[in-house]
């Protein structure tokens, strides 16, 4: 503090000397400085109608919450962003600098100035209601669901994408239709119609699909948990959605706020521009077969694959998947020269901040790579999230009370070539 106002004096002398205004105790100001951080990092969840408790468009929004604005900064609760740093390069970091966290702090320890609306940038633009724009195709559920007001609930929305010839899929975003209820949700592919059978045969829109999506070899787009955001991927790689394909939309409703509304959740697909020349294909890094024991705060659940001599891929996607249990989890892989490259490291795992995290750039996954996955589970009274009080062992399963360890690898084949006919070899995928 001393040395602070010693610095301030000896500034405002000089600046006396040289007969020039003392700028430096100046603060930022809403117009200026602030909002076009809230632009760039915060006004994707925090506007109307978005997953953010209140929107921070404009200075009447924002002004409110300056204290616990910069709280929330300086702790780095906000913007949520749960890799450690230093460990994978991904695209969309949610990260402050250390001058912004700055300036947001001068700004509400000055008492949130407003500034000049004359200095204000333009507003984004938020209307289409989507990311990326307008969609190509959207689809939905035909008929809204209202979950049970107690208990989790899984539903399978099987609806027909409608395409008689195969597509490719360059990105999806995915709307849920009740925030308060919806958990998460995943897009699958079903090739075969057999979840319209699965549908018919239960009243009510949709069916129940507890243990997966109830049909065999089910393909994927990717999903949404709270935090995710719109997945696009690069213009030659995209996802195949076969002819005649069904997306089954999987929501996993979990009410905690009394009577849920009725749900429709909405899944936007953009269609690649060109033919891609790679498939994007999902690997599951998984470990099926753990059992937590109960009252074991820090116990470790491990999963490890070798890619094959024959394959050498590029890995675009890492998505990691525990439930309330779960503590950390940490991906790498183990070169065949015996270096190690981390590729993610959650050290404080939040059920609610899961995400799709995609490499800056694709990583080169020599043949004979292992992919190892670490993780530590809390199974103890003290883990306020367990859902089991007093503690159970506790295995895979798709409820809230189970678990999962999952890392889901999105990756491309080398060789590779759909434009010239040249598609991989996937028999090692399943
Ligand atoms: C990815 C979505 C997302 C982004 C980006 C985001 N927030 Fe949030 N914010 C939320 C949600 C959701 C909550 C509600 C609490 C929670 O779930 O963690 C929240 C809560 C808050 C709170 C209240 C914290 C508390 O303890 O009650 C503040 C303050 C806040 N955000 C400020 C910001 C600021 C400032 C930014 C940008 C620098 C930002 N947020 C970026 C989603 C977001």
């Amino acid at each position: 503090m001393a040395l602070a106002a010693a610095i301030v004096l000896s500034f405002v002398g000089a600046t006396r000397q040289r007969a020039v205004r003392p700028i430096a105790v100046i603060a930022p100001t809403f117009s200026k400085e602030v909002v076009r951080i809230f632009q760039e990092n915060c006004q994707t969840c925090h506007r109307p109608g978005d997953v953010g408790p209140f929107s921070l468009l404009t200075y009447a929004d924002a002004a409110p919450h300056a204290a616990a604005i910069k709280f929330a900064t300086q702790n780095r609760q906000m913007p949520p962003w749960k890799p450690v740093s230093g460990c994978g390069d991904f695209l969309g970091e949610r990260r402050l600098t250390a001058e912004q966290i700055e300036t947001i702090a001068r700004w509400a320890d000055a008492g949130a100035p407003e500034g000049d609306r004359a200095q204000l940038p333009s507003p984004i633009d938020f209307t289409s209601g989507w990311t990326l724009g307008d969609p190509d195709l959207t689809l939905a559920n035909a008929e809204a669901y209202t979950p049970p007001a107690t208990g989790d609930m899984y539903r399978c929305f099987t609806i027909p994408a409608n395409q008689t010839a195969g597509r490719w899929v360059r990105a999806i975003d995915i709307h849920p239709g009740d925030r308060e209820t919806v958990h998460h949700v995943i897009a699958f592919i079903d090739s075969t119609g057999e979840s319209a059978t699965l549908d018919e045969k239960e009243a009510g829109p949709g069916y129940q699909c507890f243990g997966g999506p109830g049909f065999s070899n089910p393909g994927t787009l990717g999903g949404w948990a709270p935090g995710y955001r719109a997945l696009e991927l690069p213009s030659d790689v995209a996802f195949h959605l076969p002819a005649n394909a069904r997306i089954v939309l999987q929501v996993h409703y979990h009410p905690h706020h009394g009577a849920p509304e009725p749900d429709t959740t909405e899944i936007a697909i953009y269609w690649s521009k060109q033919q891609p020349k790679q498939e994007m294909r999902i690997l599951p890094l998984v470990n099926q077969t753990f059992t937590l024991p109960p009252n074991d705060s820090h116990y470790k659940v491990t999963s490890a694959f070798t890619v094959p001599f024959f394959v050498s891929a590029k890995l675009w996607l890492v998505a990691p998947h525990m439930h309330l249990l779960g503590r950390s989890m940490k991906v790498d892989m183990t070169l065949p020269d015996g270096g190690n490259v981390c590729l993610i490291n959650i050290d404080d795992w939040d059920f609610n901040w899961q995400g799709m995290y995609r490499f800056r750039d694709p990583i080169p996954v020599p043949a004979l790579t292992r992919l190892s996955l670490t993780a530590f589970y809390d199974n103890s009274a003290s883990n306020w999230r367990n859902p089991n009080i007093p503690p159970k062992p506790v295995s895979w399963g798709e409820a809230t009370t189970d678990e999962m360890c999952i890392a889901f690898l999105g990756i491309t084949i080398d060789g590779e070539d759909l434009t010239k006919n040249l598609r991989a070899d996937t028999s090692w995928l399943k």
